[in-house]
């Protein structure tokens, strides 16, 4: 996300502490700070509002409007011409040199309030920055040409809005001067809108006829639209309610960032508060344990507090001591969040490559992160005509709805309820990019309904009765490289060593449990999530578990990888250079490839991924496999 940018504001700030500077603190003390968007295309005056927003409230004075015009344009006074646009759409300038698109963020002050808007471009292509610009926003004004009426960039806009949660919408009918003032042009245009709001389930907005070019109804009510008689702009920016005093009345949601132990008599939890209030005495309970204690005390940089409400940062004490770490909420007591690991959610993608369902990305929940994988969409949004279409996947831009499942539970709430405990982002494992942002609509009923049955001959007494330590040699690599090969041999090294062991082999799989699976990259990643699942049970079981699978994916090797224990997942790199396993070509395979005939083959045209930090390499072309074997026999019983 961009930086906000405040080169306007520090210009002023300076001004005014060099003339005053008890004004200025007396001015900026104790002021609320609404976040809000600006939705509408270049043409329907967007950035000349803006504009006029930060000169009104003095943001901008004219010797540095006409320094940062450049190419020096003459600069009238209020109420002249002034080429506002020229001044703050800066995105035309990125837009022309073919820099990626990011969110501009302006900062203005009036008397009451400290304002950050986020002018975000409105094209469908920069869906993804629109919801990224509204995604902190209280209010979003919706701006209208009045002599064009509701568009489709119009309803996209405030679908996205709502879709990210943002309850205060203004629609702003611009360019009054240019229709006359005409009463009707503006009853037409918010009788058309409101239809469509309640279509999309918008409860209320504020609509409000104005002009950002000449001023009217920006700061002062205007002469020109004597039959209106509600809140100029900026009135109503200065009044609405801003969410961190709404978050301020919900019940206690505290996500803890870290533990503090500065000393053996200090234990303290410290977070953002995202919700409600916190004082000493308070009866709480830490998700997802369940663990109830009471606060001793609520500590800030500036000492103790009485107490500490929604958008503070506090460190907070306990009576008793019970597990609270990094990605636990602490909640009021007797009003938890839930804990869930299968829910719906919606998505926006934001990342080029399309979303891979099966596929385990990072998912960041406030402070709690777990591995996550999302199926195939339910459906995606046009969001142009708000139509729900059938969809494989999620591409850039896209708006879909799926189902997420998460390797851990994950305490949570509903967007619409807390965007804090319900608003999250996915992370590819393998680029550390931020793929997209998503949204909890619910959890499934069968991730609360589905349980945990104890048993009592658990892992460790099946593996005692064996004698051994259970674990997965996970052999990857290309097709033909020699894996099968040597995963026979160390089965029959181990066999002869008395140990309880079992080889799952692709081909073999590929005949029963996965014979409804084929070569896609949707497949191969069931299928070795199946191959998982799988060698868990055999582990807990108690075997040692050899598994043959080209499991051409780094992410899903380490899906596996985590399913496991520490330590209990060794993986087996086959490093067969490609032109050498194709020159064996055992199976005819890679001929049949190259030829054409076989599509989606490993290496030719379906990728592989070798192993990073694999716990055991074999460069067959320089080991035998007698040689190998032994070599990973030794890795694991060393180990043991
Ligand atoms: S994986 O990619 O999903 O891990 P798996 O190990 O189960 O693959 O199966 C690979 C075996 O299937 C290969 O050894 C080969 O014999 C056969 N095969 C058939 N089609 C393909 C293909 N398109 N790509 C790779 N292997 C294939």
């Amino acid at each position: 996300m961009a930086d906000i940018d405040t080169k306007e504001a520090v210009y002023v700030t300076d001004k005014l502490i060099a003339e005053d500077i008890d004004a200025y603190l007396v001015q900026h003390e104790h002021k609320t700070m609404l976040r809000f968007i600006t939705c509408g295309s270049v043409d329907d005056g967007k950035s000349t509002l803006i504009g006029r927003l930060l000169y009104d409230s003095k943001m901008i004075f004219e010797d540095q409007l006409d320094a940062l015009q450049s190419d020096s344009k003459k600069v009238g006074t209020q109420g002249q011409e002034i080429d506002f646009a020229l001044l703050v759409d800066g995105l035309a300038a990125e837009r022309e040199q073919g820099i990626t698109i990011d969110v501009a963020y302006r900062f203005f002050n009036t008397e009451k309030r400290k304002f950050i808007v986020a002018d975000c471009p409105g094209h469908e292509q920069y869906t993804r920055n629109m919801v990224t610009g509204a995604s902190t926003a209280d209010l979003a004004v919706i701006l209208i040409d009045a002599r064009k009426g509701v568009l489709v960039q119009t309803r996209r806009h405030s679908y996205l809005c709502h879709l990210i949660g943002i309850r205060n919408v203004v629609l702003a009918v611009n360019k009054m001067d240019l229709v006359g003032y005409d009463q009707k042009v503006f009853d037409d245009i918010v009788a058309e809108y409101s239809e469509f709001a309640q279509s999309i389930g918008i409860e209320s907005f504020t609509a409000m006829p104005i002009s950002g070019f000449k001023g009217d109804n920006i700061t002062t009510p205007s002469a020109n639209t004597p039959w209106y008689t509600g809140p100029t702009l900026v009135e109503h920016l200065e009044s609405v309610e801003v969410l961190s005093s709404v978050d301020a009345d919900k019940p206690l949601r505290l996500p803890v960032q870290w533990v503090n132990r500065p000393n053996l008599d200090f234990r303290g939890f410290s977070g953002l508060i995202a919700t409600g209030s916190v004082k000493p005495g308070d009866k709480i309970r830490v998700l997802p344990s369940g663990k109830t204690s009471t606060i001793t005390r609520v500590v800030t940089y500036d000492g103790d507090l009485d107490e500490a409400v929604a958008g503070q940062s506090v460190t907070v004490c306990f009576e008793d001591e019970i597990d609270c770490s990094r990605g636990s909420v602490i909640a009021v007591a007797d009003n938890p969040p839930q804990t869930a690991d299968q829910f719906e959610a919606t998505f926006v993608w934001m990342a080029d490559e399309a979303l891979v369902p099966g596929r385990a990305y990072w998912l960041k929940l406030g402070t709690q992160t777990v591995s996550a994988t999302v199926a195939a969409p339910k459906y995606t949004v046009n969001v142009n005509t708000m139509e729900h279409m059938a969809a494989k996947t999620l591409d850039l831009n896209a708006i879909g709805v799926a189902e997420l499942t998460t390797d851990k539970q994950v305490v949570f709430e509903p967007y619409a309820d807390n965007r804090a405990l319900g608003g999250f982002i996915l992370i590819d494992k393998m680029t550390n990019a931020t793929v997209a942002a998503g949204m909890i609509n619910f959890s499934l009923r069968r991730s609360q309904n589905v349980h945990w049955q104890a048993v009592d001959i658990d892992r460790k007494q099946h593996a005692g009765l064996k004698n051994q330590k259970p674990a997965v040699l996970w052999f990857t690599g290309l097709s033909g490289s020699g894996k099968s090969t040597i995963a026979n041999m160390v089965e029959k090294k181990l066999h002869r060593m008395n140990r309880h062991t079992f080889l799952l082999d692709g081909d073999n799989v590929r005949h029963g449990l996965n014979k409804d699976l084929g070569f896609t990259e949707a497949d191969r990643i069931e299928n070795i999530r199946r191959v998982g699942e799988v060698s868990k049970l055999m582990t807990d079981a108690g075997l040692i578990v050899i598994t043959a699978f080209i499991s051409p994916f780094q992410a899903d090797r380490e899906m596996v990888r985590s399913m496991l224990p520490d330590g209990e997942f060794i993986e087996v790199f086959i490093d067969t250079p490609l032109k050498v396993a194709e020159a064996r070509d055992v199976k005819g395979l890679y001929k049949k490839a190259r030829s054409g005939e076989l599509k989606n083959f490993t290496g030719i045209d379906s990728p592989y991924e070798a192993p990073r930090n694999p716990e055991v390499r074999i460069d067959t072309t320089v080991v035998s496999p007698e040689e190998a074997a032994d070599i990973i026999v030794n890795t694991l019983l060393g180990d043991a």
